[in-house]
């Protein structure tokens, strides 16, 4: 994928996590941030996807995974993340912080982060997070987020933010917040969107692809 950063937005259940899982596939070196544990798919059969054990408990065994997977090369790696909000945040700082030391010194790749609501504010953006959006696309690591909100995480993320990816959002303050960060027509046509149908739009809000999930 070309875009430095790109966001995947919509309500609950219209497709986010599908158009993920049929977008990501080919990526050569990711990591996915898998937040609510619909990514364990990723060890099925596909080469280069590092087996996900039943638990990843311990931080530093996934980063040293991730250490010695990106020196071989080719990798993908979910994490399933700690339910506990404290140390998810920790999870969540040291695994952006991987992501970035990992394009600087070994190979370019993709973070994806399921749910970034979770993660940011609009006033706070975690250290790890910002290196990615400030030096991300100097440094070699793309960035693709989920959010059901895009109003309520980091202001700093979606003013870098180059490429939309909407499903249907229909809660007003939203739909009127993602008009103020694209056009008031793109924010209109999101609220008619059925469930699997959505938009590409480009940072000033041109519509580049108008596609459905399924028939
Ligand atoms: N081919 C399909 N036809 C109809 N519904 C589907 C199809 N694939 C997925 N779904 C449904 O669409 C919903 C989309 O889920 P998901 O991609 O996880 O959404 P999100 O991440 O936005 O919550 C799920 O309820 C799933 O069962
Ligand atoms: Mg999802």
């Amino acid at each position: 994928m070309s875009n430095d950063i790109i966001a995947v937005v919509g309500m609950r259940d219209q497709g986010k996590t599908t158009w993920l899982r049929n977008n990501i596939a080919e990526e050569d070196n990711l990591i996915v941030i898998d937040t609510l544990g619909d990514h364990t798919f990723g060890s099925k059969g596909k080469p280069g996807w590092l087996p996900v054990p039943d638990k990843r408990d311990n931080l530093q065994d996934v980063l040293d995974e991730i250490e010695i997977a990106a020196k071989q090369g080719f990798f993908q790696i979910g994490i399933p993340m700690p339910i506990d909000d404290e140390e998810k945040a920790i999870w969540f700082e040291y695994l952006c912080l991987e992501a970035y030391q990992t394009a600087e010194h070994h190979t370019k790749c993709t973070l994806v982060v399921e749910e970034m609501g979770l993660y940011t504010n609009t006033q706070q953006t975690p250290t790890g997070l910002n290196a990615i959006i400030q030096y991300g696309a100097h440094a070699g690591v793309n960035l693709i987020w989920t959010a059901r909100n895009p109003a309520e995480v980091s202001r700093r993320l979606t003013s870098e933010t180059n490429m939309y990816v909407l499903f249907a959002l229909h809660e007003p303050r939203w739909v009127e917040a993602l008009g103020e960060r694209l056009t008031d027509d793109i924010a209109q046509r999101v609220t008619q969107l059925e469930p699997g149908h959505y938009l590409m739009v480009d940072r000033v809000g041109n519509v580049v692809k108008d596609a459905k999930l399924w028939p």
